[in-house]
Order: structure tokens, then sequence, then C-alpha cells
């Protein structure tokens, strides 16, 4: 009888090999992408899946949310290369018409569905955090189920505003009938002095009332429903914050008033 062979390090990714059709280069270190999309891959907007670069043994796998809608025929993706970083660095060999492995299923729980009933979203993303928001706003239903809608975009450069037009012209003129919701879009430019209004950091903003005034909305247990996605550290600190007011996650299936999503 054979012995058995070493244990493998992950559970192996069961993945479509799909193609590269655009990349967009926002600065020399953050790009978004689009692929083909599988006939069978099925997603939630706030989802991620998992892609794959490299060949053979060689290839590295890393979580990457969806910034495409549901009804799209393709999948993007925005992504921050770290310096060093063993996936991240390979974006640089990223052409088009080249290969991206694509896991079969999408993950996660930074969805509408996660949340209790309310009136007002609120988006907070820090950087690449935005990514799963796009995906939200891309999709009509959330601008049917809100009165408002609130995107908070942090970075550090204005450059890295991505989308920064295209949000700022939704939602697009095919909803509007229907579209119940309104969208105020707050972007935050952190390290260069006059870019945005806001120029603090989130938390701040949001304990001194600033972020509210801004939003032109108070923030109510009652009526609000939070969503948190990028740096850790910002969504530890917000998470501690509004659990002092009260706010709670999805617990055992009980649907709470806010939702996290941290990239590291
Ligand atoms: C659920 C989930 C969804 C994710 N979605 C995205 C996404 O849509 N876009 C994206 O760029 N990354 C996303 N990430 C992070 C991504 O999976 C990788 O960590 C990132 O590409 C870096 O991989 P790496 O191998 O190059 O370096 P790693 O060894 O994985 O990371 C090295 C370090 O880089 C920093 N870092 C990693 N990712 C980011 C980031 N996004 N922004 C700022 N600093 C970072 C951290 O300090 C981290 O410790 C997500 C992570 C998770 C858990
Ligand atoms: N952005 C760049 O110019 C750049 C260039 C090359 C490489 N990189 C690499 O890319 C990675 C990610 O950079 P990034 O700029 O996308 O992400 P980031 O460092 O998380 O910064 C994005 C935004 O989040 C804010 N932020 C950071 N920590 C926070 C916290 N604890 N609480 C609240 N807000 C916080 C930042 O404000 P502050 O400005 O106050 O930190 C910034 O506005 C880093 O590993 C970096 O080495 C970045």
């Amino acid at each position: 009888m054979d012995s058995p062979g070493p244990a493998p390090a992950r559970p192996a990714v069961k993945a479509t090999e799909e193609s590269v059709l655009a990349i967009r280069h926002w600065t020399p270190t953050l790009l978004s992408f689009r692929c083909t999309r599988p006939a069978a891959f099925r997603f939630t907007p706030g989802h991620y899946t998992r892609l794959g670069l490299g060949a053979g043994d060689a290839r590295v796998w890393r979580p990457y949310s969806l910034t495409s809608a549901p009804g799209d025929d393709f999948l993007e993706f925005i992504a921050v290369r770290v310096p060093g970083g063993a996936f991240s660095e390979r974006l640089r060999e990223l052409t088009i018409g080249g290969a991206l492995g694509v896991d079969k299923a999408a993950y996660g729980f930074l969805t509408v569905n996660q949340l209790a009933p309310g009136k007002d979203l609120w988006m907070l993303s820090s950087g690449t955090g935005l990514g799963p928001f796009m995906s939200i706003l891309r999709d009509p239903t959330v601008w049917r189920n809100f009165e408002r809608l609130i995107l908070v975009h942090s970075v550090r450069h204005a450059a890295e505003l991505a989308w920064r037009d295209e949000i700022e012209a939704l939602p697009p003129r095919a909803w509007q009938a229907e579209a119940k919701a309104q969208l105020r879009y707050l972007p935050i430019v952190t390290r260069e002095p006059g870019a945005t209004i806001l120029s603090d950091r989130i938390p701040l903003l949001l304990a001194d009332g600033r972020l509210e005034a801004a939003a032109g909305t108070p923030i109510s247990l009652a009526d609000s429903r939070l969503m948190v996605c990028g740096n850790p550290e910002l969504a530890r600190s917000l998470r501690d914050y509004l659990g002092t007011r009260g706010y709670t996650t999805n617990r055992r299936g009980v649907p709470g008033q806010m939702a996290f999503e941290k990239y590291w």
C-alpha cells in the first residue's frame, strides 16, 4: 500500500481559469481589472472570491472583493500592490488576455441581508475597502430598499479615489424612476491637505459629529445600518465605538445594525 503523502498546506481551491479583459491603473500601485465570468458564477454584492496568479505549484491565492454588479457579464476587482506581497507583486504581470484563476464560489458576510431592515445605509471604507460597496451601489436593490445611502471613502491621496466620477453620477439614469434612495458620497483624502473637505480619519470624524454633519443625517440605532471595509485598525476602532452605542453584528442569524470586513 502506498504511504500517504504530506497533508496539503491548505484546501485546494476549486477554480476556473478566466481571462483578463481590461486593466485600469488608478496610480502606480492601485489598479482595477475585469475578467471573463464563468456562466455558473453566482454572488451577492459585498461578497469576495479567491483569485489565483502564477503557474502550477507557484500559484498564489488571495481573497478579493467583487466590485462588479451581479448582473454584469464580467467580474471586476480592485487591488493595491503591497511592496513584497506574494500575490499583489504578481499583479505587475497582469496583461489583457492573460490568465487569472477564479474560485468557483463567492463568500462573506458583508452583505446587506446580514443587517436588520433600516432607512439609512452607511458604507465606510478605506483604500481598496471601497470595492464591495461599488458592487452594492451598482445593483439596483439598495436604491429601492433604503432612503439614504452614505458612502465614505478614506484614502491617503486624491488619485486613490477610484471610480469617483462614476459614483458622483449614480444612480444610472435607467434606475432613477424607481430609485428611492439619495446617495451622499463623502471622499476623505488624509495626506493631501485641501484635496477634500474632510481630511481626518473616519473614527475621529464619527466621534466628533463631523461625519454626520457632512452626511446631513444623524446615525441612530433605529434607522442607520453600517458596513465597514478595509484597514483592520479602522474596523476595530469603529466596532468598539459603535458597540458602546449599542450596535451589534449579526449573531447566530439575528441581524444586527453593523457588519465588517477586514482585509488583513
Ligand atoms: C475578505 C477579504 C477581501 C479582500 N479583498 C481585497 C480587495 O478587494 N482588494 C485588495 O487589494 N485586497 C483585498 N484583500 C487583501 C488581499 O487578499 C491580500 O492580502 C493582498 O492582495 C495582499 O496580498 P499579498 O500576498 O501581496 O500580501 P500579504 O502577505 O497577503 O499582505 C501583506 C500586507 O499587506 C497589507 N495589505 C494587504 N492587503 C491590503 C489592502 N487591500 N490594502 C492595504 N494594505 C493591504 C497588510 O499590511 C498585509 O499584512 C482582501 C482580504 C480579505 C481577507
Ligand atoms: N497609498 C499609497 O500611496 C501607497 C503607495 C505604495 C504602497 N502602498 C502600500 O499599500 C498598502 C495600503 O495602503 P492604502 O493607502 O491603500 O491603505 P491604508 O494605509 O489603510 O490607508 C487608507 C486610508 O485609511 C486611513 N487609515 C489608515 N489606518 C487607519 C486607522 N487605524 N483608522 C482610521 N483610518 C485609517 C488612512 O489614513 P492615514 O493617511 O491617516 O493613514 C487612509 O486615509 C500599504 O501596505 C502601503 O505600504 C500605499
